[in-house]
């Protein structure tokens, strides 16, 4: 049975944390792992648009030595048709060593793990999770902080329908010392079922407010998000709710002088751009960590050791 990555669960702290040391040895001694996926194939299925995860995850293979194939919209494969995932899922698995999918519909990487023997990636489906996200965002808060525990980190937007910070609160409830406080409009507040799980049922506390402005004072980690446009059953409510947050090199005057800023992006007006010229500005470097930690991650579901 080929191991697959559905949710951040699906990894123990220590599997995160090996994964997190070989993507830091990859950027050392990059040379050392170009060909370790030699004559592997990466399969990126995206039913849903993608920039960072699915590029990111084309550059991790072919730097490994490997080669990509797959597509990157429903509409040109044969979805259009009415084929099934699970179909599609069966067929490409002929094809190909592992597979990184994307899907709009919550729990399609569960389901078409079912239908092939080979790995499977969650690369985000729907609003439930996006783990390759968490890898890339631990990874980030390691090299920013040199460590996953002891600190106050704000998760600020939609925190309804972002799926990155479902899985980012689920993977760093694991650690020590961690304040957690969720700044959101009370209509995209983290959902029941996170705080639940994540949270309460380990007596992990946490606090919501509704202001960035009071929240960032305390903070060594802020977690920006986009209001998803695309989980929005209406527009009047989206356009309400879009610009709750945007942060400003004036908002920043308050925030500590070693906060980290991150965001999964993309962004579209929640940061302005010209906080991308603050030394906490944290989120072009954590679009680059996402390629390496993908290399270990590809890897490792190939039982690869270099
Ligand atoms: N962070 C992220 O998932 O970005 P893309 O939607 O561009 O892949």
């Amino acid at each position: 049975m080929a191991r697959n990555l559905i949710d951040i669960v699906d990894f123990t702290t220590e599997e995160i944390e090996q994964l997190i040391a070989v993507a830091e040895d990859i950027i050392e001694n990059p040379v050392k792992y170009q060909d370790a996926c030699a004559h592997k194939q990466l399969a990126t299925l995206f039913f849903e648009p993608s920039t960072r995860t699915r590029l990111s995850f084309e550059s991790a293979m072919l730097s490994l030595g490997g080669s990509v194939l797959g597509f990157s919209s429903a509409s040109s494969s044969s979805t259009s048709k009415g084929e099934t995932v699970g179909d599609t899922i069966h067929t490409v698995s002929c094809y190909a060593d592992i597979i990184a999918m994307r899907h709009p519909k919550e729990g399609a990487p569960y389901a078409a793990a079912q239908h092939c023997d080979i790995p499977i990636i969650n690369a985000g489906d729907g609003g439930h999770c996006h783990p390759t996200q968490t890898l890339t965002d631990l990874l980030t808060i390691h090299r920013e902080k040199g460590c996953l525990s002891g600190f106050t980190i704000g998760f600020c937007g939609d925190l309804k329908f972002g799926r990155t910070v479902h899985s980012l609160v689920n993977a760093l409830s694991r650690y020590e010392n961690i304040n957690f406080v969720f700044i959101s409009p009370e209509e995209l507040k983290l959902p029941r079922y996170v705080k639940e799980e994540a949270l309460k049922k380990k007596g992990i506390p946490y606090t919501q407010t509704t202001s960035l402005e009071e929240a960032l004072p305390q903070l060594d980690i802020l977690y920006m998000t986009r209001v998803q446009k695309e989980r929005f059953f209406n527009e009047e409510d989206y356009i309400r709710l879009k610009d709750s947050y945007i942060l400003t090199p004036e908002k920043l005057v308050h925030a500590k002088a070693d906060l980290s800023i991150l965001h999964p992006l993309p962004r579209v007006n929640e940061i302005s751009v010209a906080v991308d010229q603050d030394p906490r500005a944290t989120y072009w470097k954590q679009v680059k960590n996402g390629k390496f930690i993908r290399m270990a991650l590809i890897l490792k579901l190939l039982g690869i050791e270099v």
